[in-house]
């Protein structure tokens, strides 16, 4: 095994909690081990099947396992989380391999038209220029960020999440998610000296603030403006029980996307928008503290959780802890994020439910509407529970966001 100057050594004064944290790390890392055998360079699916992530389908001119979709980032994310964690020089050695993927499929221009572009060259070619200055990767995040802008649409002020810029449905169409992406254009603005991506950055979030998050702090899961005045018109659902509904995860996006462009634009409305969705999530819990996959459901209502909204709040609440302002406010977020990772290890692991599973993390919903993904691990909530490890058990943990 050996040590970079980006391994970060576990905290040597080792709190309670991170010594608590350790066997979980353990596991986490072992099956993060363990996939890399079993895929080599090729990406699962999205979502387990049965506890098992099959390799992801074939589809249009992609062939078996290729580098396609949104979620294929979170592989060598997990990676680069696990090197850190452990020092183990098998999992940046993989996650390296994986960048080179990244840089061929931005050359390339494979499947990129989409706002997800944020969530893969973050994780797949920021963390490495993070970690090890890896200049290619680089290269290829900032022209990730480049073709991002491209979806920026004038005069609403947003960038389009889904679907060609052309198409009716989507135009003026964004999604709460679409804060998360956010951080690769900020990144590409500290890098370049480019105003376009911090403005990019400053107008979308507005929007997203006055027009996502509803008057009672829940969110809608998608927002859409209209394409040629600007006007904000609606809000919809796409993976939410229903329109009004608050889609958990989406509520959980806004937590830590908020948060983050809080830190990147200092703009206080993003602070707030971060600590209204906070409050709502919290408040909407069940008694064991991970939340069921629309925040309309509690226990009683026979509903599945969505674990990974769980692990995406404890990341969130730990980031806004760090910004937050008022000090008994802070406390109360940061203990709640440890409270919601701890019920994470005690119950919704294969660790702690006695099973063999592929995913770090049981019990999550990817689209409930859609019929996919339901009561199963994916890429994204194994990903974010290991970042929570991460935040809890590494002293200095900086995030690649
Ligand atoms: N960003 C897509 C999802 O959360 O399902």
């Amino acid at each position: 095994m050996t040590t970079s100057p980006a391994h970060v050594a576990p905290d040597a004064g080792a709190s309670t909690l991170a010594r608590e944290l350790t066997p979980a790390v353990g596991a986490a890392a072992q099956i993060v081990r363990r996939n890399i055998a079993r895929f080599a360079d090729e990406y699962p699916d999205d979502t387990t099947h049965h506890n098992r992530y099959p390799l992801r389908p074939a589809s249009g001119p992609f062939p078996e396992g290729a580098n396609r979709d949104w979620t294929t980032g979170f592989v060598p994310g997990q990676q680069w989380l696990a090197w850190q964690l452990t020092g183990d020089e098998q999992f940046r050695a993989a996650a390296a391999r994986h960048a080179l993927d990244f840089e061929r499929r931005q050359r390339a221009g494979e499947d990129l038209d989409t706002h997800d572009l944020g969530f893969l060259y973050t994780l797949a070619c920021v963390a490495p220029w993070r970690l090890t200055g890896d200049q290619d990767a680089r290269a290829a995040a900032l022209a990730a960020a480049d073709h991002l802008m491209g979806r920026f649409l004038e005069p609403a002020g947003i960038i389009q999440a889904w679907g060609d810029l052309d198409d009716p449905e989507q135009r003026g169409r964004t999604i709460i998610d679409s804060l998360m992406n956010m951080p690769l254009l900020s990144w590409a603005f500290e890098q370049t000296g480019e105003q376009r991506y911090a403005d990019a950055v400053r107008r979308h979030t507005a929007q997203l603030a006055e027009h996502i998050v509803r008057a009672d702090d829940s969110t809608f899961h998608t927002f859409h403006w209209d394409p040629v005045t600007g006007q904000p018109l609606r809000g919809t659902t796409a993976q939410g029980a229903g329109d009004d509904s608050c889609w958990a995860r989406g509520q959980a996006w806004g937590i830590y996307g908020f948060a983050l462009n809080f830190q990147a634009t200092g703009s206080q409305e993003l602070l707030v928008a971060a600590e209204r969705c906070a409050d709502y999530f919290l408040a909407h819990l069940p008694a064991d503290h991970v939340a069921f996959w629309d925040l309309d459901f509690t226990d009683g209502d026979g509903q599945p959780r969505d674990s990974s909204a769980a692990a995406i709040a404890a990341c969130g609440l730990h980031e806004l802890a760090r910004v937050e302002p008022d000090g008994a406010r802070a406390d109360a977020y940061a203990g709640a994020g440890v409270q919601i990772l701890r019920a994470l290890v005690a119950g919704y692991t294969p660790a702690a439910e006695g099973v063999d599973s592929d995913a770090l993390l049981l019990h999550a919903v990817y689209s409930l509407p859609a019929g996919w993904g339901i009561d199963e691990g994916c890429l994204w909530g194994d990903y974010f529970y290991l970042e929570a490890l991460a935040r809890h058990t590494l002293a200095d943990w900086k995030r690649y966001w």
